[in-house]
């Protein structure tokens, strides 16, 4: 079978990685932005381009013969990807543009929320010019609102109160910022807690649930510095995660559930791809920071690397609407990954430096990102270098692991020592019951 995976970074590689181990006879081709050798070593074909110009993706993938296709990023979602290659009769993992607004504007995925009363919807208000704005945010208090762009920014659309908001006139001038790119503004109430993701396999009639995962996004050790795409994140052996009551996995279940039935009732299609909501446990509940219509980078890292099922299989039986538990099934393991990230990042990167990795000893959860092939070299591009994620029966075994093989790459680089450690997951635990007990 000719399998197609769109897209590049170390989400895709990890793709790859599990559609390689399958017992099933495939040939692997990539359309991506850079030659990631990681891939590279696994394809039969390899086309660098523009992920998101559908026609020139599908007429690649027809003269390949591709029989099945898998949209890594959400940018080529946004475009209609999914659409264009159904239309060609090439079934697809990854939901259709009408159905990926879930991720691409904000503003539907919480008016669906709304509509259909979804539960763990914050407070919010959208708004076209600034009229109105103040009294809004005067209404949620000082340093108690979420500023949100309705569409993607490539990560730089939301703003927190107190993290990077410290007045009104800051949040104004951030609002004339979102209206001045012609899009809408969306003010929500800022919620306190512990954020977690929790993706779903889904075939256009059933979600089947993977492993809960907690990412980081700060750059730096203890939750500090600028945001970033996620420095890294770690999973349970019990697939949930250890500040978290049974009653907290349910609710967000229920959540992506009603979200996925919600979106088949109103766009009238299947909803075939993955289903990822974003969480915050809060004291009163679980609520719904976002939803993705794609895997999570870093959370497709944890999961796919203790994936035990046949990955072709579970594809097929996305795109076949016959997907059942029975197609899903992870080991009781623990993963910790982490991310090594240019000196700067993300900020002001290094860029264009060699990148040596031969010193980390188990390549086999190894994933490249950022990097690009240059003659026999690899080459450093800026954005997150490589991830490495630890699998073991403890969350600190597999920090350990993971910790002593992110450290073993060389180049400039830097990595968050805290995530997966005994500390910062006892402080999560001790945050939840604190904020629980007020
Ligand atoms: N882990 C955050 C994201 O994939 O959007």
């Amino acid at each position: 079978m000719n399998i197609l995976v769109i897209g590049s970074g170390a989400r895709e590689h990890a793709l790859f990685k599990a559609l390689h181990r399958s017992p099933h006879k495939t040939s692997l081709f990539c359309y991506g932005t850079a030659i990631n050798p990681g891939i590279h070593q696994l394809t039969n074909q390899y086309c660098t381009g523009d992920i998101t110009d559908c026609a020139a993706v599908v007429s690649m993938a027809k003269l390949w013969g591709i029989e099945l296709v898998i949209i890594g990023p959400e940018a080529p979602l946004e475009k209609g990807m999914a659409d264009a290659f159904w239309q060609a009769g090439i079934p697809t993992i990854g939901p259709k543009k009408i159905l990926a607004q879930i991720e691409t504007s904000k503003e539907f995925a919480r008016d669906l929320m709304q509509k259909h009363r979804i539960a763990g919807l914050p407070r919010y208000k959208k708004f076209t010019t600034l009229n109105h704005v103040e009294d809004f945010l005067n209404e949620l208090g000082e340093g108690n609102y979420v500023i949100k762009a309705n569409g993607l920014m490539g990560g730089k659309g939301v703003k927190v109160a107190g993290d990077h908001l410290h007045s009104i006139t800051e949040a104004l001038g951030f609002c004339q910022e979102i209206l001045d790119k012609k899009q809408t503004i969306l003010i929500e109430e800022k919620l306190i807690g512990q954020e977690f993701s929790f993706m779903c396999f889904a075939d256009g009639k059933k979600l089947v649930p993977m492993p809960l995962v907690q990412d980081h996004k700060r750059a730096y050790n203890g939750d500090k510095g600028p945001n970033t795409g996620g420095m890294g994140s770690y999973s349970d052996t019990d697939h949930r995660l250890p500040f978290l009551t049974p009653n907290d996995v349910d609710e967000a279940l229920a959540i992506n559930k009603a979200v996925f039935q919600a979106l088949s009732t109103e766009c009238g299609e299947p909803y075939i791809g993955i289903l990822y909501g974003s969480f915050i446990a809060t004291k009163s509940g679980i609520y719904v920071i976002e939803f993705n219509a794609r895997f999570g980078d870093p959370e497709a890292l944890n999961v796919l690397s203790i994936l035990e099922s046949d990955f072709v299989a579970l594809c097929q039986a996305m795109v076949n609407g016959n997907l059942t538990e029975e197609n899903v099934k992870f080991s009781k393991q623990a993963t910790v990954c982490k991310y090594a990230v240019p000196e700067g990042y993300p900020d002001a990167p290094q860029k264009n430096f060699i990148v040596d990795f031969s010193r980390v000893a188990h390549q086999d959860h190894l994933y490249l990102s950022s990097v690009n092939q240059v003659d026999d070299q690899i080459v450093a591009e800026g954005s997150r270098t490589a991830a490495y994620v630890g699998i073991a029966d403890t969350i600190f075994a597999a920090e350990q692991h993971a910790e002593h093989e992110i450290s073993s790459i060389e180049g400039p680089l830097f990595h968050r020592q805290d995530i997966g450690t005994q500390q910062l997951i006892q402080q999560r635990i001790d945050h939840m019951q604190r904020i629980r007990a007020l």
